[in-house]
């Protein structure tokens, strides 16, 4: 079995629920403490072990390039924050076609391996050892064949998320059956959403390329992953770590009030603010 060393991270999104912030900005670039989003989604990607990486942009993402290049406030900051990261390649989304669509550029870059997609406005904080995509790599390594990232989410929820239907495993893995993007939550087959992290054989192209526009008018990537779970093999496995969907408002605070929490730094401003009142 191929070793996984590429990851994708499609950054194409809109921003739609974050305007007015996000007219002249991508939501990928977004501060937690002192990094952007994309930051820390590409720390993640290296910290697991994968040092081939992939950026899909769309129009207005300019500035998740440029953050990537060297800056002569580095030096004056005597600061080292890009130098474990390898080099990154880009790929422009011509259009807003979905998150399939995007996956659709990596296929040159992927090749013939196996690789992960994170999404460019997910972060993860582990609850162990290893990181959420390492937890990941190792069910795929498992299997031998495509996983994806689920947790339990809220019944009113379900409408939010790509949900799984299938059957856990004594190991508590799950041999997906089918996946519906963003059901009501009478049609839900479970809750359990697709967090936005997946372990893929490249055969995801070959559904891609099968699918037709679903949800909003999209290509979205869980119809082509429930084309895969019915006619090849797919997993599914609970993340042991929090998640945060930098796509949506409440999220974001939440994650940023959590990351200064965790930052020495910062984390005494909340004990002062708090004895103020
Ligand atoms: C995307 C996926 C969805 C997944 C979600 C996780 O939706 O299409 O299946 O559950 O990410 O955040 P989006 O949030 O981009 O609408």
């Amino acid at each position: 079995m191929t070793r996984i060393r590429k990851a994708v991270i499609p950054a194409a999104g809109l921003g739609t629920r974050f305007y007015p912030l996000t007219r002249a900005q991508p939501k990928e670039m977004l501060p937690l403490v002192d990094k952007p989003v994309i930051h820390y989604v590409v720390e993640e990607a290296v910290d697991s072990g994968l040092d081939e990486i992939l950026i899909v942009v769309g129009a207005g993402k300019d500035a998740i390039i440029n953050y990537f290049d060297n800056s002569v406030l580095d030096k004056q900051a005597d600061n080292h924050l890009l130098d474990s990261f390898p080099e990154i390649y880009f790929v422009r989304q011509r259009q807003q076609l979905g998150l399939a669509d995007s996956i659709r550029y990596a296929k040159k870059f992927v090749d013939d391996e196996p690789f992960v997609v994170l999404l460019g406005d997910t972060v993860y904080l582990s609850n162990d050892d290893l990181s959420v995509t390492e937890q990941m790599i190792n069910v795929y390594n498992k299997k031998g064949s495509s996983v994806i990232a689920l947790e339990q989410v809220p019944v009113e929820k379900v409408g939010n998320y790509g949900i799984a239907g299938g059957k856990a495993d004594p190991e508590g893995i799950f041999r997906i059956d089918r996946l519906l993007e963003k059901p009501s939550p009478l049609e839900a087959p479970s809750n359990l959403g697709i967090t936005g992290l997946y372990a893929l054989e490249p055969e995801i192209f070959q559904f891609i390329e099968r699918i037709k526009p679903g949800k909003n008018g999209e290509l979205q990537l869980t119809d082509a992953l429930s084309v895969m779970a019915a006619e090849s093999q797919l997993f599914g496995f609970e993340i042991n770590g929090q998640r945060f969907d930098i796509g949506n408002m409440e999220m974001w605070i939440q994650a940023f009030i959590k990351f200064v929490s965790m930052d020495r730094r910062y984390s005494k401003l909340f004990g002062e603010h708090q004895k103020e009142q």
